[in-house]
């Protein structure tokens, strides 16, 4: 059934992988094309739209003067800051000026990925750029979505919560979604019976590792990272770090690559 007014979504790309997007590309229900053609109108998106320079920034223009007030903002990367913000530029604006113009005319304003929400690897000491997330550039609310990628159904199931409510889903003192960043990883994970008897893996690839106990002594930091990824998984093989024999490295809390390294412990 097609949404009847499809609610127009402008995604920024600033400081960042892509990587938040290629996540999102690999969601399937729904599937990126009916997300985009029947759900969502995608008006601009520098990875998925066909034009590019000066028919793209045609394309911005338009849709802020067309859905002025009505539109969803979603910004992916970190913003620069440092030196007036040029080390990030697009059509020769800085992300700050483009970011604030856009949010300005927002309805809401989604931060996907710690890139956005927190700065993420751009802002890792000692930060050359200045990187900052959107929520410290914007004077205005900034739902945070984050994760390295994040799991792109806490994105979308956002996104839904907003267009049936009408306002945002109770936000953490992170302005983290609770329904999907409430809890910490270990509070469910499929090894706490092995952690709280004392099963642990001392080394990669030991007996231990083999029988799928406890990652704690090789690093993980599933007790103090807060999201739902042991119970939402990622994509539809039902695979998450954790599940596969990787340590939790933190990627949805703030400065994770200075706070939670090192990743690994032997
Ligand atoms: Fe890439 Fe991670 Fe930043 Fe997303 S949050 S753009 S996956 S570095
Ligand atoms: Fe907790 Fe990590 Fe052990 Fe899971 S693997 S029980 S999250 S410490
Ligand atoms: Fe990130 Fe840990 Fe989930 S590394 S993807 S928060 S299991």
């Amino acid at each position: 059934v097609k949404s009847p007014e499809r609610p127009p979504v402008i995604w920024l790309h600033f400081m960042e992988c892509t990587g938040c997007t290629e996540s999102l590309l690999r969601s399937s229900h729904p599937p990126l094309a009916r997300l985009i053609l029947e759900l969502i109108s995608l008006e601009y998106h520098e990875t998925l739209m066909s034009g590019a320079g000066k028919q793209a920034e045609e394309a911005l223009k338009k849709a802020l003067e067309k859905y002025k007030g009505k539109f969803i903002c979603v910004v992916e990367g970190g913003i620069s800051t440092k030196d007036g913000g040029i080390y990030c530029k697009i059509g020769g604006r800085t992300a700050l000026e483009i970011v604030k113009e856009v949010a300005s005319e927002a309805a809401a304003v989604i931060a996907i990925g710690t890139c956005a929400a927190f700065g993420g690897v751009q802002a890792a000491h000692p930060n050359p750029t200045g990187a900052v997330g959107v929520g410290q550039v914007l004077d205005r609310p900034v739902i945070n979505i984050p994760g390295c990628p994040p799991n792109p159904y806490n994105f979308l199931s956002t996104v839904l919560y907003i267009l049936t409510f009408k306002h945002p889903p109770e936000l953490d003192e992170l302005s983290r979604p609770k329904f999907a960043y409430g809890r910490r990883i270990h509070d469910h994970c499929e090894r706490r019976p092995h952690f709280d008897e004392g099963r642990f893996v001392e080394a990669f690839g030991d007996p231990a590792h083999q029988k799928g106990y406890c990652l704690y002594k090789v690093g993980c930091k599933g007790p103090v990272t807060y999201s739902n990824c042991s119970v939402v998984r990622f994509c539809d093989v039902g695979a998450w770090p954790v599940g596969v024999g990787h340590p939790c490295i933190g990627c949805t809390e703030p400065n994770f690559w200075d706070r939670m390294t090192p990743f690994y412990e032997h």
